[in-house]
């Protein structure tokens, strides 16, 4: 028998934990959260106001029609379902596993032009950048003493983090990045965040920390815990690969960026990888390349895979590659005027960012508050 007041308690309870994290990625887990993920649209549908939506991008690069089509668009119907969103630049995450920051202050209003000229409106969603919010990262200090060292290298996703940095000392940011994580989704309480399934097992991380701050350090309003379980939203949506088949990447230069003009993005369409069958079908098992291209086509023309396909019909990989890159330009024209009117008004941005730290820093402080109350360190 453990008790939370025994020093031993997380040792033994470790194990556990770590079989937890891992078991959210079974297919039974993911199963369970993809129809908790259907229930949860249709609570949106009926109170939009009981969840508040986390969610979060790193200034690494430039956002990608694989964000547009797997996130940012979600976050955009989000919006206009009405639930208060909250969107964190993750700065501080970025040196998490690289050594320095690169042009950092550049990437981070290049993804506020990105946001805003998706459509989501500072008005109603608050874009925030973490290292301007002390208060959030202050949580940390007692979050991180909520969880163990083996708990954390046992993190499916600080493993596969870890592994893709090719053998590099992983730094005590990125073995503590998903107690970081923790903050950014509880600082604002949030009960909602929209995840691929990679990212489960982080959820898992902070559902613990939330649960394991109640049971250790109690509450300031007996009724309720100071931090809500969040939950995980799984989307549907659909993931596309880069232009050569393979996973999308800045560094494979297999990308198609928001921003990018219409004939860069007609020469990087023209190089894609097709293949020698001169029918166009859609099968993504045995014609992983041909058919992204048509996957493309359809979500930026509205169509479904199978109509593109047939319409080209033996037409070959240069009419797919035609199809392809009318569907894309014309679909991301508006978006990449607005994006190119925000990026000249540097000074517009800065307001926007300024305005969504100052609301990040209210919240934060409030939280904070609390949790010094029930952690009795008022004075
Ligand atoms: N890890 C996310 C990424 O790689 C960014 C992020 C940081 C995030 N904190 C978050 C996402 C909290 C959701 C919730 O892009």
């Amino acid at each position: 028998m453990t008790t939370e007041t025994d020093p031993t308690a997380y040792q033994d309870e470790d194990a556990v934990v770590g079989d937890i994290l891992a078991a959210s990625t079974s297919d039974a887990s993911l199963a369970r959260t993809i129809a908790r993920s259907a229930q949860i649209e249709a609570e949106i549908d009926q109170d939009a106001s009981r969840f508040r939506v986390l969610t979060g991008d790193r200034p690494t690069g430039n956002l990608h029609l694989g964000h547009y089509f797997g996130t940012l668009r979600n976050r955009v119907l989000l919006q206009q379902r009405g639930v208060e969103t909250f969107i964190l630049v993750a700065d501080y995450q970025v040196i998490a596993d690289r050594d320095g920051v690169g042009p950092i202050r550049e990437r981070v209003y290049s993804l506020l032009a990105d946001y805003l000229a998706v459509g989501l409106d500072p008005e109603a969603t608050t874009i925030f950048t973490h290292s301007s919010i002390p208060a959030l990262n202050q949580l940390m200090l007692p979050f991180l003493s909520l969880v163990t060292d083996s708990e954390l290298r046992r993190n499916p996703t600080v493993k596969a983090e870890f592994e893709a940095t090719g053998g590099r000392p992983m730094s005590g940011l990125l073995l503590t990045y998903p107690v970081h994580q923790a903050a950014d989704i509880l600082f604002c309480k949030a009960n909602l965040v929209p995840v691929g399934k990679d990212q489960v097992p982080h959820l898992e991380q902070a559902r613990v920390v939330a649960r394991r701050f109640d049971e250790r350090y109690g509450r300031v309003d007996a009724s309720q815990p100071v931090f809500p379980p969040p939950e995980p939203l799984l989307s549907e949506a659909a993931s596309l690969l880069g232009t050569d088949g393979t996973k999308m990447s800045k560094s494979r230069g297999n990308t198609i960026e928001l921003g990018m003009d219409a004939d860069t993005t007609a020469k990087v369409l023209k190089k894609a990888v097709t293949d020698a069958d001169r029918n166009i079908t859609y099968d993504p098992v045995n014609r992983p390349e041909v058919s992204n291209l048509v996957l493309l086509a359809a979500l930026a023309s509205g169509r479904t895979p199978q109509d593109v396909a047939a319409e080209i019909g033996d037409g070959g990989g240069g009419a797919l590659k035609k199809v392809v890159t009318e569907a894309v330009n014309e679909h991301f024209a508006p978006i990449r005027a607005r994006r190119a009117e925000l990026a000249e008004d540097q000074g517009y941005l800065q307001q926007v960012l300024a305005r969504g730290n100052a609301r990040a820093t209210e919240i934060a402080e409030a939280t904070l508050d609390e949790v010094r109350a029930a952690m009795q360190m008022t004075y």
